[in-house]
């Protein structure tokens, strides 16, 4: 995937860090030894680990340079590493693995859970969150835009819709086995946005990029012009002319 625009990502920064902070309010540790960010972004979610766990080593993992860069500058007390989560594993000190927003991304990701959640130590913690949105407009519009336009047979669009995340059942039978207690949940956020291309522009920082990223300028402004015409036409102003954005999202609390 083509590095992540921080700054793009950073423009709702308040609306996606509710959810880690809802995430975090979970975590049932008094003083982890280490903890570690994966996909830690511009460093937002591993800001707030810092201010609940002061005491404790933190280190942010992330693939993207850029996102990597505006985290050691807004954090330059914490540690920031370039990782692949697919294959990194945690030093045997690890006590909190904390992942808002990024597990998604993982190909085959409920295996790297898996593998994650067993290494850790007993009493250790996983703790997860990933959008569960495939199937809100926003998201099934980006699909049809992607399979209509001139771009349609381009492999790298093909590829680039986001499978549905599997039910909390399987997770719960995929990791029951490997954690003494496991919480799974969903909440549902309605955010507020200014108006429908405000809609846009929040996904143009995520899950419109591996749409976006295989295209040349020109197919990329006729891309988000299709999309943002759809939008429109799905997502109506309220009464003071905003726009709700629904967005589920599923949570995983992990006790090894
Ligand atoms: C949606 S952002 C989440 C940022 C932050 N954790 C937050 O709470 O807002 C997802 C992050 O995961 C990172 N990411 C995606 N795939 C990754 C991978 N395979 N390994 C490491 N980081 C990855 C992206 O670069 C991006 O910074």
């Amino acid at each position: 995937m083509e590095d992540w625009s921080a700054r793009q990502y950073r423009k709702f920064e308040d609306e996606r860090t509710r959810p880690a902070r809802d995430l975090l309010v979970q975590v049932p540790l008094q003083r982890p030894r280490r903890i570690v960010d994966l996909g830690c972004g511009p460093g937002n979610s591993t800001e707030l680990l810092v201010e609940r766990f002061p005491q404790s080593e933190i280190v942010g993992l992330d693939s993207s340079p850029d996102m990597l860069r505006k985290a050691r500058e807004r954090l330059p007390q914490c540690q920031f590493i370039e990782a692949d989560i697919a294959t990194w594993a945690a030093a045997p000190d690890t006590d909190l693995l904390f992942a808002n927003a990024s597990f998604q991304w993982i190909p085959d990701h409920p295996q790297v859970l898996r593998r994650l959640l067993q290494a850790l130590p007993a009493g250790g913690v996983l703790a997860v969150q990933m959008p569960d949105n495939t199937r809100e407009p926003a998201n099934l519009l980006q699909r049809e835009v992607a399979a209509s336009g001139p771009w349609a047979d381009n492999p790298q669009i093909k590829a680039a819709p986001r499978p549905d995340l599997p039910s909390p059942e399987a997770y719960y039978d995929l990791l029951k086995p490997v954690c003494a207690q496991i919480d799974i949940w969903h909440s549902i956020y309605n955010h507020v946005m200014a108006t429908p291309q405000s809609i846009v522009e929040w996904f143009k920082g995520s899950s419109l990029q591996p749409y976006l990223s295989p295209l040349d300028a020109a197919a990329r402004e006729a891309f988000l012009a299709a999309y943002t015409q759809k939008i429109v036409a799905a997502y109506k102003p309220r009464i003071d002319g905003k726009v709700l954005l629904r967005f589920p999202r599923l949570f995983i609390v992990a006790v090894r």
